[in-house]
């Protein structure tokens, strides 16, 4: 018997994936979503909320590793506080962190900064939150998704001139390749603290 590794956000455009690779690898599977639904694939689904902490204790509870995808466009240094707050007393041994390509980079200063890029920010301060946990952590750092990109184009589509911001550069990446590295992560046998270099979207270990 394995412990399951707990999937947050695993109802997700990502975690959907990272789930299913997980399955594949014949590992047993606990999802943290916000909402009750039966469970799929022999997932349970354990009910809460990382916004407010509800329910955390018990997603993480006889959990050693963690793959981290739940995320919203606000917030996800407060979820990464209530996700560590619980981990740490459970004895959670792997962090394994998405978070996004520039949160390092991106100064968030002024108030027009914090409205404009506030989700880099976020991003940000939940890398260091999980970075100093005491946990061992992996920070994976991945561009947006082609859905994203996608989802985005499509809604400018919409208007009668679609606007095309100069110098304006982007490299979307399949969420299936993200998730599949955030698999291999997770089920590494040698704990790693490493962080993925954002210029070579590869990881890096320091032990
Ligand atoms: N999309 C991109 O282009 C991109 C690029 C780089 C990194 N990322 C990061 O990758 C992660 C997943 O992105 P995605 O596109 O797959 O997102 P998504 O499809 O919007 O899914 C978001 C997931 O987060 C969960 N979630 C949101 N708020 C929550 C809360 N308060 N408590 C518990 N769960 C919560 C949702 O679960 P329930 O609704 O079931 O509760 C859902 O499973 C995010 O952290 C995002 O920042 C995304």
């Amino acid at each position: 018997m394995t412990a399951p590794i707990l999937v947050t956000g695993g109802t997700g455009t990502l975690g959907r994936k990272v789930v299913r690779g997980l399955l594949d690898a014949g590992r047993e599977v606990r999802v943290l979503s916000r909402s009750d639904q039966a469970p799929y694939d022999g997932v349970e689904v354990v009910v809460g909320d990382l916004a407010t902490g509800d329910g955390v204790d018990k997603a993480v509870h006889g959990v050693e590793t963690v793959v981290h995808c739940a995320g919203s466009a606000t917030g996800d240094d407060e979820k990464a506080r209530h996700l560590i707050a619980a981990a740490v007393p459970a004895g959670v041994r792997h962090v394994v962190n998405i978070s996004v390509v520039g949160a390092n980079t991106l100064p968030v200063v002024s108030g027009l900064d914090r409205k404009m890029f506030g989700y880099f920010a976020g991003k940000r301060g939940a890398e260091l939150i999980i970075e100093r946990s005491g946990i061992p952590w992996t920070n994976l750092r991945a561009t947006q998704f082609h859905e994203l990109t996608f989802t985005v184009a499509e809604q400018l589509a919409k208007l009668p001139v679609v606007p095309a911001p100069s110098g304006f550069r982007i490299q979307s990446v399949d969420a299936a390749a993200v998730a599949e590295r955030l698999v291999e992560l997770a089920l590494a046998r040698r704990r790693a603290r490493s962080r993925t270099s954002p210029d070579r979207g590869r990881t890096r270990s320091r032990r």
